[in-house]
């Protein structure tokens, strides 16, 4: 089939490149020439496992272009562009959406499909539904849920696939069953539905996750007041299948370019259609989360005597989760920053983040590991899971930080063995 791909930031580039993978003549167009550039290259512009290598195995189906008069090749338009949150409100950014709708109206043909990807409010595809029909053209909505760092796995091996579809549009669903028939493996779940059902699957499923990953920050806020271990109890509960242990690690708590603006959209969105009441638990949600940040710098300063003033922190970790070099929202970062707010001399690491970091935020010192980062440092605080960080040998640190004081924000690292090396061990929800 013939592809485009509107919009090749995380979501469009992923989509682009894994189209390509399943056989499709695929053009991604962005208004970022320098982003075109680095993506016809052959190179992923951000950390993605498996991206940049995709990008050179399906280099013969796959091209890049500013020009949106490109996609009049194509008959089927991926709409994949962002929806950032807006700088003065919780509702969502629909401007990159309606710029995509507006330059690739006057290229659409009678018989054409525009496939929506992005997360957007619910009671948008409608809307522009109306606006693709002037060209003779159908629109479809068709959610995306992959996770940094398995987007390729995510997209090319789908755990379900949602397609929201005008009333009888019986074409639709060929044409998008057609498009990831090599996606779709026998058993894989494709849910038919309209419009508004598939917008809200989206951030329902995203409001679901962050309300998981908030119970169990709840639960550790109850365990620090009583001495308990919310990943024992997370373990304990887990084991019904009811409930289940993913997504139930508690720490630091989410962040990232999905799951606070989406819950942020929903709760805004839900406000216009009059019926806030329905959501008004995830505000709360929201703020068990952010509370978590303020936790991880109180235990920082009560760890060091009670003031951060002129203290050498290290902190290990700035990408929102590990295998990723993404710092949008990012709890890590945003611990630092409030670190060295306080007076903390902070020097930061990360094995994939730090030039992203550096970029937002100037002010920060960064090592290019982690023992250079701990050298001479009052504590040591641990604000990102990464591989390498969770098999950390606490004697080889030893020698470089004189008060072996490590604060564990994920609860990635075993307390017993860091206790058993002589290191003062605090961690969030646990004794
Ligand atoms: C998320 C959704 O999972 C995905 O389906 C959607 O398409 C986009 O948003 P992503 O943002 O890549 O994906 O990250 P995810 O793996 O979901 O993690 C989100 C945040 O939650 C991270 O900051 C992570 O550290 C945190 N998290 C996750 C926890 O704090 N505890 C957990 O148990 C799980």
């Amino acid at each position: 089939m013939r592809i485009s791909v509107i919009g090749c930031g995380y979501l469009g580039a992923v989509h682009a490149a894994s189209m390509a993978k399943l056989g499709h003549d695929v053009v991604g167009i962005d208004v970022d020439p320098a982003r075109v550039e680095t993506l016809a290259r052959g190179i992923a512009p951000f950390f993605e496992p498996g991206l940049s290598e995709l990008l050179v195995e399906a280099r013969d189906r796959l091209r890049f272009s500013v020009d949106m008069g490109a996609v009049r090749d194509a008959d089927l338009h991926f709409i994949a562009v962002g929806t950032p949150q807006q700088p003065d409100s919780n509702a969502a950014d629909l401007r990159y959406v309606e710029a995509a709708i507006d330059g690739l109206l006057p290229h659409l043909s009678a018989g054409d499909l525009v496939v929506g990807k992005s997360t957007v409010p619910v009671g948008t595809a409608a809307r522009l539904a109306e606006r693709v029909a002037t060209t003779g053209a159908r629109l479809a909505w068709n959610p995306e849920f992959l996770r940094e760092g398995f987007a390729i796995n995510d997209t090319l091996s789908p755990d379900r696939l949602v397609y929201g579809i005008a009333p009888g549009d019986v074409a639709a669903v060929t044409v998008l069953d057609e498009v990831y028939a090599g996606a779709i493996k026998a058993g894989t779940p494709r849910i038919v539905t309209d419009y508004a059902t598939a917008e809200l699957v989206k951030v329902a499923a995203n409001a679901f996750l962050a309300t998981k990953i908030s119970f169990i920050n709840a639960m550790a806020e109850i365990a620090e007041a009583t001495g308990a271990d919310v990943t024992q109890l997370a373990d304990a509960i887990g084991h019904d299948p009811r409930i289940g242990r993913r997504f139930l690690n508690a720490g630091l708590g989410f962040g990232g370019g999905c799951l606070p603006k989406d819950i942020r959209g929903f709760m805004a969105r839900a406000e216009e259609l009059g019926v806030d009441q329905a959501l008004s638990f995830l505000s709360e949600v929201d703020a068990i989360n952010l509370r978590r940040r303020s936790r991880m710098v109180d235990l920082t300063r009560e760890s060091v005597g009670g003031s951060l003033e002129g203290k050498n922190i290290a902190v290990f970790g700035l990408a929102f989760k590990p295998d990723s070099d993404d710092v949008r929202d990012s709890p890590a970062l945003d611990v630092a920053m409030h670190l060295l707010d306080e007076g903390a001399h902070v020097v930061a690491t990360d094995p994939k983040a730090i030039e992203t970091a550096r970029s937002k935020c100037p002010g920060l010192d960064y090592a290019p590991d982690a023992a250079t980062a701990a050298r001479d440092a009052d504590a040591i605080v641990v604000v990102t899971e990464w591989a390498q960080y969770k098999t950390l040998d606490p004697h080889g640190l030893a020698p470089l930080v004189a008060a072996r004081v490590i604060i564990d924000g994920r609860n990635c690292l075993d307390p017993a063995v860091w206790r058993a090396a002589g290191w003062h061990y605090r961690a969030l929800g646990r004794p």
